[in-house]
């Protein structure tokens, strides 16, 4: 295990090698002497900031690149304009995703000329997509590093190679088949993290650019997950995120397969874990086995993300994803029947190729129908390279404009009664920050993911507390403090 390797005592005289993760080990001391050096001639460590856009897959991705810079010796800087070293993960699931970045990017460079030995890198979603390294060599090429999502687990030999060079870094490669283990991360929270269960995407919709640019599904094998599992609940760690972009087809492609439904209930036995959460599924692999898991567990969530996508079976046939509106509604029927308290959420794109206005009256009545504690939405955007980017019947601007405006207030009325229905009962809560706005006030998270504010002090923290939900403010609730339950 990474913990037990003591940086210091390897000898970089000899060269990397060969084998993971041993190779990058010794990519890390490496840094470190390269910010012995730093320091020596500026007098102050190196800082680096870390900047993540899209999905809580980069999110925890991040806290990997964090958890290397960190070993490396480098200070964590939150502000990117003062950093020695910026990294942006990025995401390119949505085209303005790209166009933030390459605005962020700009105005980087701009403050890159006050401190020009600023070196800026990027990885990610957005460097696997065909074109993006053709404009960064000509019209952002003040980059110093480039690399994608297949190998993030090389981050250290990268940087050290940046750290060493004048030139662009870049290595950015097509797929792969390895899942490298063990590699230093640094979590945001103490009591809670994510771990990913499996990386790719296999299901091709027609309209989404992941399975391009995340290549092929690959699952970890699951006594490398229970170890990590263990591991973090033996620092302390009460909930868990299992994270993949698939997670109901999780263990098929493994030499010995097992169901996801298996994994959790390996899960379920840690010791000291208290709550697990998954995302995302998708509707045509949950199985009955899951449901029936749900319905018994102690420690699984009462919160599912079941992306619908469309309401209208002739759209959904369009975008792939092979089941139909009623197919849908009836699992959520059955998903209800087996855990009668879940919260339901959901992502909705509108203005999908070919979508007509009966179309999107699909989608409103099986928003109506389902009644999701909370909608994401989405206007559709046009991904060079999937089959829907070519299909006919592109829907205007202004209709789409139109329709997401009209979806959104159906499904904020909606939830906001939903949301509601707990008012007056008493919920255990995760307690996760001091709030915001108001020191007084902490902030905890119910089992059916939503928050909760309440008076209480920082002490509590990272434990689970019952709360007394006194009124509902839409989307969160202000409660009671009561006590602790562990
Ligand atoms: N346009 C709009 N939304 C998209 N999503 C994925 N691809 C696109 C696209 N091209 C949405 C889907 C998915 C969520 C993560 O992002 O709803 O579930
Ligand atoms: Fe994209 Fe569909 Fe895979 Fe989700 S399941 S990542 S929407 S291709």
């Amino acid at each position: 295990m990474y913990n037990e390797i003591d940086l210091d005592k390897i000898d970089i005289t000899l060269g990397p090698p060969a084998k993971e993760p041993a190779r990058q080990y010794y990519f890390i001391a490496r840094c470190r002497e390269w910010v012995r050096d730093f320091e020596q001639r500026n007098g102050r460590v190196p800082n680096s900031c870390v900047t993540t856009f899209g999905c809580q897959m980069n999110a925890r991705d991040s806290e990997k690149l964090e958890g290397v810079l960190k070993q490396a010796g480098f200070a964590a800087e939150p502000d990117e304009r003062k950093a020695d070293f910026v990294i942006f993960n990025t995401c390119t699931v949505r085209e303005n995703a790209n166009q933030r970045l390459y605005g962020r990017l700009g105005q980087l460079g701009r403050s890159r000329k006050r401190n020009p030995d600023m070196k800026i890198a990027l990885c990610g979603c957005m460097m696997q997509e065909a074109g993006v390294l053709e404009k960064l060599k000509k019209s952002y090429s003040f980059v110093s590093l480039v690399f994608g999502t297949h190998n993030i687990y090389k981050f250290p030999e990268l940087l050290s190679a940046c750290l060493d060079s004048d030139r662009m870094v870049i290595d950015v490669w097509e797929d792969t088949d390895q899942i490298v283990e063990d590699i230093p991360s640094e979590r945001k929270f103490s009591f809670k993290s994510g771990v990913n269960i499996m990386t790719g995407c296999n299901n091709f919709c027609s309209y989404c650019i992941v399975p391009y640019v995340r290549g092929r599904e690959r699952s970890r094998r699951p006594e490398d997950i229970l170890r990590e599992i263990k591991s973090l609940a033996a620092d302390g760690v009460v909930e868990v995120m299992l994270l993949g972009q698939n997670v109901n087809s999780y263990g098929k492609t493994l030499e010995d397969p097992i169901t996801f439904a298996q994994l959790l209930t390996e899960i379920e036995r840690i010791d000291g874990l208290e709550r697990i959460r998954f995302m995302t599924s998708h509707p045509k692999d949950l199985s009955d086995e899951l449901i029936q898991v749900m319905g018994s567990s102690q420690k699984i969530c009462r919160h599912l993300h079941l992306p619908v996508q469309s309401g209208s079976t002739r759209i959904l046939e369009r975008m792939n994803r092979r089941y139909t509106k009623e197919q849908y509604l009836e699992l959520t029927e059955k998903i209800r029947r087996a855990v009668p308290d879940i919260s339901l959420t959901t992502d909705i794109i509108v203005g999908f190729p070919g979508e007509t206005e009966e179309d999107f009256q699909e989608t409103l009545d099986i928003v109506r129908r389902v009644r999701y504690d909370a909608v994401f939405t989405f206007q559709y955007s046009k991904r060079s390279g999937t089959p829907a980017a070519v299909m006919d019947g592109q829907v205007a601007p202004e209709v789409v404009k139109d329709r997401f405006d009209r979806l959104l207030s159906e499904v904020q009325s909606i939830s906001a009664e939903v949301c509601s229905v707990h008012t007056g009962s008493v919920q255990e809560v995760l307690v996760e920050s001091v709030n915001d706005h108001d020191p007084s006030l902490l902030t905890g998270r119910m089992s059916n993911n939503l928050l909760v504010h309440f008076p209480g002090d920082a002490s509590l923290i990272g434990k689970l507390y019952s709360v007394r939900l006194k009124e509902c403010r839409g989307f969160y609730y202000l409660g009671e403090g009561g006590q602790i339950i562990s």
